[in-house]
């Protein structure tokens, strides 16, 4: 296999692989690599089904079940994020976040298939928290390096939550939670247990509060830090194409589902893998 890399700081097209096939130890052993130093890996054309899917996800973690979007009892872990071509409102993931970091145990990354895709729009964009890190102006690094950030599960639970008509979002079925608003405490610095790079984990859906600061104080801050990590230096957009699968470390980028494709259906299917936890990549 070959890794092309997309950009200057993240991202790689990985090609030679036909993932439909059993997938060898040599094989897995470079995936792994590949996504530990490339953080999203894109393979083009390999139009896997199910069993596919979850075998793959299994390289990088156990497959881990989405409690606010659970798939079907034969495929639990299995999310279908479908958007219908004659629905107007939300897409599922359309801001940029990580995904469940209001958990206890946020997902260590996800593998996303490409079932059904609009002939144009619909992309995702991904941000490398690494690069967002690596630029930070020195008094961030300073102010942020051993702290703790609230992370809140606002789309989810109670607070700021959208009205239930306006969340029209056929990958999740459950809304409104109040234990989602629970605030969870994770560090605001990562370091990858691989690499060891930093990065950081912080996003702009579900982290609340600076620790040590009241929401009111913290505000500033995090809105200039989610200014930063969005940059486009830092960005990566993605033009999907049917069969295409991408894979991504979830603790150390964001993504982005872009809403442009009114009058078309979209259909993907992810399954997100638990590897560890996140006190492991504390410093
Ligand atoms: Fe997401």
């Amino acid at each position: 296999m070959k890794c092309n890399p997309i950009t200057g700081f993240f991202g790689a097209e990985v090609t030679g692989l036909d993932l439909r096939k059993k997938i060898d130890t040599s094989v897995k052993k470079q995936l792994q690599n590949a996504l530990s130093e490339h953080l999203v890996i894109v393979i083009r054309e390999q139009w896997l089904d199910a069993d596919q899917q979850r075998a793959l996800a299994k390289i990088f973690g156990e497959p881990a079940v989405n409690p606010y979007a659970p798939g079907l009892p034969a495929y639990p872990e299995m999310t279908h994020i479908i958007k219908e071509a004659k629905e107007r409102t939300g897409v599922f993931g359309g801001g940029w976040h990580t995904d469940l970091s209001f958990l206890d145990h946020p997902p260590r990354g996800s593998v996303l298939c490409a079932i059904e895709v609009p002939p144009f729009g619909g992309d995702t964009m991904f941000s490398s928290q690494h690069a967002a890190w690596d630029t930070l102006p020195e008094p961030f690094k300073i102010m942020l390096d051993g702290r703790k950030i609230a992370h809140v599960g606002k789309p989810y639970g109670v607070k700021w939550a959208p009205p239930i008509e306006e969340q029209s979002m056929k990958g999740s079925t459950k809304r409104g939670d109040p234990e989602a608003d629970r605030e969870r405490w994770h560090p605001a610095v990562l370091t990858h247990p691989v690499t060891g790079k930093k990065g950081l984990y912080i996003n702009p859906t579900y982290a609340l509060r600076i620790e040590g600061m009241s929401e009111e104080m913290s505000r500033p801050f995090l809105e200039e830090l989610f200014r930063h990590t969005s940059l486009p230096e830092h960005c990566l957009r993605l033009r999907w194409s049917p069969g295409m699968v991408v894979i991504w470390d979830n603790y150390a980028t964001q993504h982005y589902a872009i809403n442009d494709y009114h009058g078309f259906r979209r259909e993907m299917r992810r399954v997100a893998f638990k590897s560890g936890r996140l006190e492991e990549w504390s410093n």
